[in-house]
């Protein structure tokens, strides 16, 4: 992603380092950190200072390589399963975290030699985080034949280039026909409670220059109503068999009010991000997260200290509000995903 005109990736190894963008500091401040420990790398993914579903896939296989090189080499395969636990558990929706983990953990399964081991992690965790950027530029191929000149999309979270590796997975699509000079226009979700619209779709949008409009949460219906918004796509963090996907939360509440309208409801998301060991969304785990997170925001109070609070982090769209999937290997049709298994 362009960060004041210098294009970076949001997340990478160096020197044995996992480097990723503070995404608790933005849109005010770009920090980058430097990543040595795996206490580290759990605490970056549990506090989201990075997040979004392929940035934690590639952040859980650079955090194995961390936790490698940092470790008894005796007993290599029983703390670098620990290690694999331990990430797991951080953030339990977005099933890219395991399934980019079980890329690098396979990678290794028949090594008994830690040097080569070493080796292997190194070349398997590099290869998974530029397999996602490959991914979301595909993406952005097929997504963009959807969007028409003149177009107006709605999006919720963030799912653009800090979600990801790079280039994003429903900014994809925005980003190439921006690319290839289409008039288009983007409203921006503010999702509550941590702000990823107003903070990291809002700041991806105004640093490459694309047009858009923050909206309050609950506005989307009023822009709908009045035919402002001809589409909307969302990323996923998980993607079950049937087609239903967990995504942030109120994502749900914009895809029934898109079928309402009229309006396309697509979901933008890499094959990583499907889970087809799922037969639905029912079964999908969703984060439970800290009730604090509504009741401030950074030094500011919005309510009372002991309010109390339910504060899931996702819900499930049922696949009937879905118009179609995004992904690298093509737009597949509602109700569709079951001939992913079969190929
Ligand atoms: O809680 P977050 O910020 O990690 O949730 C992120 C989302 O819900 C994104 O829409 C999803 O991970 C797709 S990211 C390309």
């Amino acid at each position: 992603m362009k960060i004041n005109g210098i294009e970076t990736r949001t997340v990478y190894c160096k020197d044995n380092k996992l480097v990723i963008i503070n995404q608790n500091k933005l849109p005010f401040e770009v920090e980058f950190l430097e990543l040595e420990k795996i206490e580290e790398v759990l605490h970056a993914i549990s506090t989201m200072q990075v997040r979004g579903a392929p940035a934690i896939g590639a952040t859980g296989a650079f955090g194995l390589l961390i936790a490698l090189n940092n470790i008894d080499k005796s007993n290599w395969k029983i703390e670098l399963q620990k290690a694999y636990n331990s990430l797991l558990a951080t953030r339990p929706t977005a099933i890219d975290l395991k399934n980019c983990m079980d890329i690098a953990m396979d990678s290794v399964k028949e090594i008994s030699d830690y040097d080569t081991a070493m080796e292997i992690l190194n070349l398997t965790s590099n290869h998974i985080a530029d397999s996602s950027v490959a991914a979301c530029r595909k993406i952005g191929m097929f997504g963009n034949y959807l969007i028409k000149d003149g177009e107006r999309i709605l999006t919720h979270c963030n799912a653009g280039a800090l979600a990801t590796v790079d280039y994003g997975t429903a900014l994809a699509p925005i980003r190439q026909a921006f690319y290839e000079d289409k008039n288009i226009f983007v409203y921006v979700d503010e999702t509550r409670p941590r702000l990823q619209g107003a903070r990291l779709t809002a700041f991806e949008l105004s640093q490459e220059g694309i047009d858009y409009n923050l909206i309050a949460d609950n506005a989307a219906g009023y822009f709908m109503q009045k035919g402002k918004i001809s589409m909307v796509i969302t990323g996923a963090d998980r993607i079950a068999l049937n087609g239903d996907a967990a995504n942030k939360i109120g994502t749900y509440t914009k895809a029934v009010l898109a079928k309402e309208n009229g309006i396309p409801f697509y979901i933008a998301a890499p094959l990583t991000t499907f889970d087809l060991s799922l037969e639905s969304g029912k079964d999908i785990p969703i984060e439970e997260r800290d009730g604090k997170e509504l009741i401030e925001v950074g030094n500011a109070k919005l309510t009372f200290d002991n309010a109390k609070t339910a504060n899931p982090a996702f819900d499930v769209t049922p696949a009937q509000y879905i118009t179609g999937y995004i992904t690298e290997i093509g737009v597949i049709p509602s109700g569709e995903i079951v001939n992913i298994k079969k190929s």
